[in-house]
């Protein structure tokens, strides 16, 4: 067990700050906030430093980190063959929750790429991330915040939960903008291919690239020695205790369904709430607004567990914009259950 630092920071001058830059930069770990999820950072170019992330996640050890910038030129230093593709992108959605995928540079330890020859740059648009980076004066590794399987934290209280004792410092900040990890695109194949849905939309990606591939492993699971493109999809994620499963049908349907039988709760929208009993309704946003939804998902689902929640339906979300990234991360949950009424 390790004594953790608990430190705040609001602003990017706050002291917090440099407590959790000077981990970094002694090869600790340090919890931070970014507009996505909390990360769990490191020194990205100490090999050392970025073992302690497997260790403190539990994360196999072949699936590769996001290395974060704080300056968009340092993207030359992290990555080689950067496509005017990438560096469009860059222009239009950094600083923010976009993550692209390059041929590596030498000076990225293999740890980090678990291996490939790729590696994943993105540069937050959350200044105390920034700032944390600046102030380390190294690239950053940080996977999402929690334990391996378990859902991404968007909050500090279940940051300090779940790693307390795992980590030097965590610095605690606001919750975090978005509520799900960054959008990933991959340009080192022969088109740009969305590997992760998030904030960034096929639709912003494809104004400013043309035609853009989705990924099938998005919205279904890989088929038995299929090779996952981005190794974290191949993973057991987001998953809750309860058994979830996500169910396509009208409110009506869906609220006669949960009412039916006392074991069923609900994963729900704002507005089916006055119609389920309260212990059995957990919302995770309101019906037309996705960004909503994005933002509370991974609470509601460990708010289930606090509830004790066995067996769990979800309302199937809309898939424009962020919804797809949500429907994404709800059918991992789900561990792709999932039924129409
Ligand atoms: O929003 C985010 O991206 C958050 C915050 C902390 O920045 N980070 C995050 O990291 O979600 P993580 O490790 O939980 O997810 C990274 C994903 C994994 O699915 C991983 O397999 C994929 O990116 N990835 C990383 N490097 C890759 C590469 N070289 N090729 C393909 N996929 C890669
Ligand atoms: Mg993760």
């Amino acid at each position: 067990m390790l004594n953790t630092v608990i430190v705040t920071a609001f602003l990017p001058t706050d002291e917090g700050v440099g407590v959790a830059a000077d981990a970094i930069k002694r090869g600790e770990l340090a919890v931070i906030p970014t507009e996505t999820v909390y990360g769990l950072a490191a020194n990205a170019l100490d090999s050392s430093a970025v073992d302690k992330i497997f260790v403190a996640k539990g994360r196999p050890q072949d699936n590769p980190l996001i290395v974060h910038i704080a300056d968009r030129d340092d993207l030359f230093n992290i990555a080689k063959e950067i496509p005017p593709a990438a560096t469009a992108l860059a222009d239009r959605f950094w600083p923010g929750p976009l993550t692209i995928i390059l041929k590596k540079s030498s000076v990225v330890p293999q740890n980090v790429t678990a291996g490939l020859d790729t590696v994943a740059v993105r540069m937050p648009e959350n200044e105390i991330a920034r700032a944390v980076i600046r102030a380390a004066g190294c690239p950053v590794a940080a996977p999402s915040a929690n334990i391996s399987g378990r859902p991404s934290i968007t909050c500090a209280k279940h940051c300090k939960e779940e790693l307390g004792g795992r980590v030097s410092v965590i610095l605690e900040s606001f919750d975090c903008k978005f509520g799900v990890e960054s959008t990933v695109i991959s340009l080192v194949g022969p088109r740009p291919c969305i590997l992760r849905p998030g904030a960034v939309s096929p639709a912003e990606l494809g104004s400013v690239l043309g035609p853009v591939d989705i990924s099938p492993a998005v919205l279904r699971s890989l088929e038995k020695n299929e090779v996952a493109a981005s190794p974290g999809m191949k993973y057991k994620h987001y998953s809750p205790n309860a058994e979830i499963t996500i169910v396509d049908a009208s409110r009506e349907d869906f609220i006669s369904f949960i009412n039916a039988d006392s074991a069923r709760f609900a994963l729900c929208f704002d507005e089916d709430i006055p119609d389920i009993p309260p212990e059995k309704a957990v919302s995770f946003g309101s019906q037309n607004d996705p960004l909503s939804m994005a933002h509370n998902l991974f609470e509601a689902l460990r708010t289930l567990d606090l509830r004790g929640a066995r067996t769990v339906f979800a309302r199937k979300p809309s898939l424009n914009g962020i919804g797809l990234a949500v429907y994404n991360r709800l059918l991992r949950a789900a561990a792709f259950r999932e039924i129409s009424l």
